[in-house]
Formats: structure tokens, sequence, C-alpha cells
């Protein structure tokens, strides 16, 4: 096995060296017991953060997909449907059932994907479908290095400066979301938005990214039109294809600019999805939303569903939001050297009192899931 060394891995930092030589705390006065269940914990993270691979690998090889609806399958079995090896899909099953992912039916030495599970990994149509967080995952590990040099210096890393699984990821385990809520849940819950879309209204999603969220506005309201901005462009010419395969092209239009001085006036509806901490000045993105947003139109923007208080954090959601804010949205409004790095859990006071400073003061929490808040933001 390599040693963090010939792994290129960087020792500790100077403190943690000139303290090797004895134990940094008193083992004789800890509770063993205690010790024992946070080892535990932590083993337990080290598996999940693996088996994280795996995930990825059976989402993106089409091993889940193959498995749904199938009922009880050998290896070689699902080796044939997938047109992989058998050798590796036999491995890859039995990470599979010690993570409790897939069940073996012992005696005939198959394996099944259960239905609840299927919905989860299998099937990107589904509300619940999660599977696109693994994608992103490898961006994420990919970064180490670039993020020890910045807790060094206080420099970001730039949304731009992470692999395209960052990029494709993002669209794909959000999109599930917006596609379950988006329409039916969030636009409802904006006062008179949807009659005006109904009807024809301009609508800009600034920070699109994939823009999925602009084409499922756009489906849904055939006579607005929609202009998706964004400051990556691979991430608009990544949307501009999907559109163009859903039929969308007439009445979507995808093009880089930044959230802070995108073109265009007279918006009924202005989004952020996910977006707004993402940059280094959100008060110029509202600024700029403000003089382009019509007479009555309205911003909503969708933050994560983080707190400002790092207790309330301590939960699932909270915890995989967290990380991310340290692997990728901080890193990110830090390299755009603007007056802001908020982090994606600042929390509602602190975007609302940017929001006001931008002239939008009128503000309303509009709706809200686990992993979401949607904001309901005007003149
Ligand atoms: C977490 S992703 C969300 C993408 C998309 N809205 C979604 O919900 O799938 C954040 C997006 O913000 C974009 N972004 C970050 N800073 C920006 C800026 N200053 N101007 C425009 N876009 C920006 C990134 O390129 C990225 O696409």
């Amino acid at each position: 096995m390599a040693t963090s060394a010939s792994a290129g891995v960087t020792p500790g930092s100077a403190p943690g060296r000139e303290r090797m030589d004895k134990h940094l705390v008193d083992e004789e006065r800890v509770d063993e017991d205690r010790v024992a269940q946070f080892l535990e914990r932590v083993i337990t993270d080290g598996g999940a953060a693996v088996a994280g691979l795996c995930t990825s690998l059976g989402d993106r090889l089409g091993l889940y997909a193959a498995m749904a609806g199938a009922g009880p399958l050998t290896s070689a079995r699902l080796a044939s449907r997938t047109g992989l090896v058998e050798r590796y899909v036999r491995e890859w099953l039995a990470a599979q059932v010690a993570g409790e992912y897939v069940t073996y039916v012992p005696g005939t030495d198959t394996y099944e994907l259960p239905d609840e599970h299927a919905v989860v990994l299998a099937d990107p149509d589904s509300a619940h479908y999660a599977a696109g967080f693994f994608t992103m995952l490898q961006a994420v590990y990919a970064t180490e290095d670039a993020l020890m040099d910045a807790f060094r210096t206080g420099e970001g890393v730039g949304w731009q400066e992470h692999g395209p699984a960052l990029f494709a990821g993002t669209a794909k385990f959000f999109r599930p979301g917006y596609a379950a809520s988006l329409v039916p849940e969030w636009l409802t819950a904006l006062d008179g938005v949807v009659a005006k879309l109904e009807r024809g209204g301009r609508v800009a999603d600034v920070g699109c990214g994939y823009g999925y969220s602009t084409m499922l506005m756009a489906e849904a309201f055939p006579a607005s039109h929609f202009y998706g901005f964004d400051f990556h462009p691979p991430s608009i010419r990544a949307a501009r294809g999907i559109a163009a395969e859903r039929g969308l092209a007439d009445r979507v239009r995808f093009d880089v600019a930044t959230a802070q001085d995108f073109p265009g006036k007279g918006f009924d509806l202005i989004t952020f999805f996910d977006c707004l901490h993402d940059t280094g000045d959100p008060g110029g993105a509202l600024r700029c939303a403000e003089q382009a947003l019509a007479d009555g139109g309205t911003c909503m923007i969708v933050e994560p569903n983080g707190s400002a208080d790092v207790q309330e954090n301590a939960t699932p959601v909270g915890r995989a939001l967290t990380a991310a804010s340290v692997a990728v949205c901080l890193p990110s409004a830090l390299a755009q050297h603007g007056p802001q790095a908020l982090g994606n859990h600042a929390g509602e006071e602190a975007m609302r009192t940017i929001a006001a400073d931008a002239g939008l003061r009128r503000w309303r929490l509009a709706a809200e899931s686990p992993v979401n808040r949607v904001y309901a933001v005007g003149r």
C-alpha cells in the first residue's frame, strides 16, 4: 500500500508535527465506552465514504437500473444484462449487500434490489432519486489539494476549476426535486405569478447551470419566454443542447452572463436556484435583479435549507450541506473576490438583509422542503 508520502499526501501542519512525540490527549482519562462508540461512528462514515464510489458506479454503469423490478438475479445474469464483467459485478454486489442497499437470497446465490431502493437509486424520473449526489463526489474529492492551499492562503477555488462531474452531478441531483416541486408547489406559492406566466410572461433564471429549472418552467408555461444565464460556458453549452433535444429552443434562450450583469429588463419573474450563495456578490446580483424586474415582478430565491446556528445542522441533510459548503460553495464565492462569501447556511436573515439593501424589501418564506427554502421577494 502507498504511504502518505508516496501517495502525494502532504503531512499535517507544523504544530501537529511538533507534538508527534507525545499523545495529544491523556488516554488514561478518556471514557473507553465513548471512544469505542465514536470510533464505530467514524469507521461507519469511512465505509460510507468509500461505498459512495460503488453507488456512483452502480448508477453510471446502469447496474441499479438493470436490477430495478428484475427480482432476484445472479451476478452472471446481472453482468450479462449490463454487458459488464461478472467478476467485477460480483464484487460490487458484495459491497451492496454489506451496505444493505441490495438483499442477498441465500441458497439461490441471487441478489435483489428492493423496489423502495430502486426508486432512490435507479429511476432518474422519481422525486426520490438521489444517485446524482454521488456523481458530484468524484469532483469534490479531487478538490482536496486545491482546498489545502485555499485554507492556507484564503484564496478561493472557482466553480469552473472543478471537474465536469460537479456540473453534471449538480444538475442530476437537483433535477428530481425541481421536477416534483418547482411548478406544482413553489410557483403556485408566489402571489399571482402562475396567472402571469399562463398569460405569457418573461422569466430570467440566473445561475441556471444545466437549465433544468428553466426548462421545467418553459414546459409548463408555453406562452411565456424564458432566459437562462450562468457565468460558466460549459454549463450553458450543456443547457442549450438539452433544450434543443427537448424541443424548447423557440421559448428558452441560454446565455453566458454573470448574476451581477445579466441582460434584459421587464421580467415578471427572476429565479435564483441554489446559486446566490455561490456568488461573491449576492447583493450585486439582487441589485441587478431589482433593476430588471417588471412592475409588480417577483424574485424567487431558492436556497439550501441550512441554518446559521451550527447546532441545527446536525442532521443528515445539514451534514451534507455544511460539508458541501466547505468543498464547493464557500471556495466558489471566495474565488469571485466580491464583498461576501456566505457559504450555503448563512440563514434567512443574512439573505434578507442583503435583499433589502438591494431594494428588495418584500420578503416571504413561500415554501420549504427538507433540502430547500423558497423565498418570494420583491420591491
Ligand atoms: C449549485 S449550482 C446550481 C445550478 C442550478 N441553478 C441548479 O439549481 O441546478 C450554482 C451555479 O451558480 C453559477 N454561478 C456561480 N457564481 C455565479 C455568478 N457570479 N454569476 C453567474 N452564475 C454563477 C455556477 O456556474 C453554477 O451553475
